[in-house]
């Protein structure tokens, strides 16, 4: 029977390209998605791959939403928590509605679908889980002190999960991505972008496909004594 993996945030972005290697190696894929109906479509059209809707910020619909995945794909055996947000801003323009928003989602949403997936995984004995952390969240960015601090907190919540999981079988790992050329990093203003990408040794912007592959290797059936770990993919930006 293949694996079953469910990757938030999957129709777009690094998440598209998550799913869709996932789905390359054989996995059978749900790709969650938060509210882009037309480019949640478009994706299910692209790559056969099905999509389902929920919030992960809602503690009540991602256990609702694994429930459904699991009743008509199968128990889930791979987790990926991609799903993340910005709202970038300096402290002194920083409300405490961006702070919780990104908070919410971006580490929140990791606690609440491990949740409904974690047990299960122990019971049968195997289970893979992907944090998708970011360079931001291990150096510190001006402008980002919620999602510095949100994507910190998923490299801790990696390592301590790590833990609980290994005599299990249930691998948690984090990948923490450099710049990707995504919409997301596209939203930066030009001229500061541009100064970030003087500082890629590499001296580009990485690609989703890049990011992708490295989620594919740690849900891999050999990757099972990697666990509690950290890859960074950001073309030597920050190296640590
Ligand atoms: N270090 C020191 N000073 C800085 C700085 C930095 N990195 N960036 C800006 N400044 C300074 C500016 O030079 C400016 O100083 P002056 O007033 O003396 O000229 C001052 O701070 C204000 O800068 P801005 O004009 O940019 O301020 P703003 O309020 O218009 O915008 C900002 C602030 C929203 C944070 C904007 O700078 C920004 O968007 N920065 C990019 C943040 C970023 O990298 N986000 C990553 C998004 S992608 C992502 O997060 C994915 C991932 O995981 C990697």
């Amino acid at each position: 029977m293949a694996r079953v993996a469910v990757v938030t945030g999957g129709t777009r972005g690094i998440g598209e390209a998550i799913s869709v290697a996932l789905r390359d190696a054989g996995m059978t894929v749900a790709a969650n998605y938060a509210g882009n109906e037309r480019k949640a479509a478009e994706f299910t059209e692209r790559t056969g791959i099905k999509a389902y809707k929920w919030d992960v910020s809602d503690f009540d619909a991602c256990l609702e939403g694994c429930r459904r995945i699991a009743e008509e794909l199968g128990p889930i055996d791979v987790l990926v928590n991609n799903a993340g947000i910005t709202r970038d801003a300096t402290m002194k323009r920083m409300t405490r509605e961006m702070w919780d928003e990104v908070i919410d989602v971006n580490l929140g949403g990791c606690f609440n679908m491990a949740k409904a997936v974690f047990e299960g995984m122990q019971e049968r004995k195997f289970g893979r889980i992907v944090n998708i952390g970011s360079i931001n969240g291990q150096a510190g960015q001006y402008g980002q002190v919620n999602y510095a601090a949100a994507k910190s907190g998923i490299h801790g919540f990696t390592k301590a999960l790590a833990q609980e999981g290994a005599r299990g079988g249930v691998t948690v790992n984090a990948i923490a991505p450099g710049y990707i050329d995504t919409e997301m990093v596209a939203a930066v203003p030009e001229d500061v972008l541009a100064k970030i990408v003087a500082r890629i040794p590499v001296g580009r912007l990485g690609k989703a496909e890049e990011i992708a592959r490295g989620v594919a290797f740690l849900c891999g059936e050999e990757a099972g004594f990697i666990t509690g770990s950290t890859l960074s993919i950001n073309g030597g930006q920050h190296m640590y």
